[in-house]
């Protein structure tokens, strides 16, 4: 039976990732650790421990893992790529700074890390089409910087000290839960609210921008499933490639009109984005997580776009014009 902290709980992946942890092991074995300025509310506040914990505070992460006996540490705490790039110094504390805090936890207290890396990861250099798992990363951003470099700091924590560290490349995920802010990808979540709340959606990225995406459950699912995996089968452990679909701005437009025909999009570039999105792959190849722990993902657009449009319909109380399968 493992024993949880996740850390960032609260935020875009952390408050969904929280949820699904306590359906498998148990609510009062996955702590939500918070900080004030984000405090959990509502079902995450309810089914289990809360503990105030900000990654940059060393001591504070091991107190809460004595007194919750943690032997697995859930590492959510980051800035997204467009908001790191307005205050890299506070992204390099928590992305680098929160993540040194956290390996030494865990290798004076014998914990597991998982700590999500990023299509981010890799820059202009970087083989934009199926991207390898193995290649040249140079990214541009301070948001890529500390990703290669938590990557690294992990690797060489299991190598060096035997910590178990472990971890995968994130693509842009897509949720009606809990918004993601001051993201790049961000876009593919927005879409979705002007489709069913019927506004004119305007889109930052220009057409002909692919990046990889990927839906919440297959996301949450890829988190739990690296760290139940079998690790003598690893070659590698931090990061992984994992992917499931790759669009531009168009091909997302014209599959959510599919459903929502009189749906309407304009282009309003925003140059940061658009600088930071040409910049990262178009796809990845995860061929390599596919081979060493059976990584398997199940939605593709299509069936993203019918679950988001239907949840996005409840979550706002519209009932007109369900999303009919073709
Ligand atoms: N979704 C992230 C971003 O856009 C990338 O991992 O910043």
């Amino acid at each position: 039976m493992k024993n949880i902290l996740v850390i960032g709980a609260t935020g875009q992946i952390g408050s969904e990732l929280t949820m699904k942890l306590r359906d498998i092991y148990g609510g009062s074995n996955v702590v939500c650790g918070y900080i004030p300025s984000a405090a959990p509310k509502g079902e995450l506040l309810e089914s289990g421990p809360a503990e105030i914990v900000d990654i940059t505070d060393a001591k504070r992460i091991a107190e809460v893992v004595d007194t919750h006996k943690i032997d697995t540490i859930y590492n959510l705490a980051a800035l997204l790529s467009a908001v790191a790039e307005a205050k890299p110094q506070l992204a390099w504390a928590i992305g680098v700074g929160g993540l040194f805090n956290t390996l030494e936890v865990a290798r004076e207290k014998n914990c597991a890390v998982f700590t999500p890396s990023s299509i981010g990861s890799f820059g202009p250099d970087t083989p934009h089409v199926k991207t390898p798992q193995d290649t040249i990363q140079r990214p541009a951003t301070i948001y890529g910087v500390t990703k290669v470099t938590g990557e690294m700091l992990s690797d060489y924590y299991a190598r060096r000290f035997g910590v178990d560290t472990r971890s995968v490349r994130f693509p842009g995920l897509i949720s009606y839960t809990t918004p993601p802010g001051g993201g790049t990808t961000d876009y593919a979540v927005d879409i979705y609210y002007s489709a069913v709340k019927g506004e004119t959606f305007k889109c930052p990225l220009k057409p002909g921008t692919f990046m990889d995406m990927m839906y919440m459950p297959d996301a949450l699912r890829a988190a739990v499933e690296i760290m139940e995996a079998d690790p003598s089968r690893f070659i590698h452990r931090n990061s992984f490639n994992i992917a499931s679909m790759s669009f531009d701005p168009e091909i997302i437009y014209n599959k959510i009109r599919e459903y929502v025909p009189d749906f309407k999009m304009v282009y309003e570039l925003d140059p940061l984005r658009q600088k930071i999105a040409d910049s990262w792959p178009d796809s990845l190849d995860d061929t390599c997580a596919r081979m060493e722990w059976d990584w398997k993902p199940e939605f593709d657009l299509d069936s993203m776009t019918r679950d988001m449009l239907v949840n996005l319909r409840k979550k706002f109380g519209i009932e007109v014009n369900e999303p009919q399968a073709r």
